[in-house]
């Protein structure tokens, strides 16, 4: 089998609500595309408290609403490997960028890009769900769904070179 060529890796604060969901939302547009053997996608933290959970219920019950499937996801921190390993290493707000900035050694620093950066949306940052209600999640799928789409439009325009 063909090794990835392109690795996506998704980064928040606790890697139960806002990665896991852009991991699978942007998982199911890869495969929908064909592409599942040429682009790799991944999710973890920048904090240690989640280690090994699941995504948090309500961020599974709300993707599950809407055909994505997070019950397999596990959460992980970010590890020094990860700044070699992935292509792209996408944060979900300014937070997550600045500790990833500060965690990353300088010269792979221009790996680390707001995930936003890929939607048409004025929106920089996905906002973190975790302490809101419902409609929080909601708003999470709904940036999520259209950065997966710019990002996957970027990944084959730039590096795939396939349409
Ligand atoms: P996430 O949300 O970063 O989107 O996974 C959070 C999950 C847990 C906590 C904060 C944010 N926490 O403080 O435990």
């Amino acid at each position: 089998m063909q090794s990835p060529q392109v690795k996506v890796l998704m980064v928040c604060l606790g890697n139960i609500c806002r990665s896991p969901t852009a991991h699978a939302v942007f998982a199911q547009r890869v495969g929908a595309a064909g592409l599942i053997h040429r682009i790799e996608v991944d999710s973890a933290g920048t904090g240690d408290w989640h280690i090994g959970h699941k995504p948090d219920n309500r961020a599974r019950e709300a993707g599950a609403r809407r055909g994505y499937d997070l019950d397999s996801l596990r959460a992980r921190q970010v590890c020094a490997d990860d700044f070699s390993r992935f292509d792209y290493i996408l944060a979900m707000d300014e937070n997550n960028l600045r500790d990833l900035q500060q965690l990353s050694p300088p010269q792979l620093r221009h790996k680390i890009r707001l995930f936003m950066e890929f939607s048409d949306s004025k929106e920089r940052a996905v906002p973190d769900p975790y302490y809101g209600g419902p409609e929080g999640f909601e708003q999470v799928l709904d940036l999520v769904e259209a950065a997966s789409d710019g990002l996957l439009d970027h990944i084959r325009d730039t590096e795939l070179r396939v349409r």
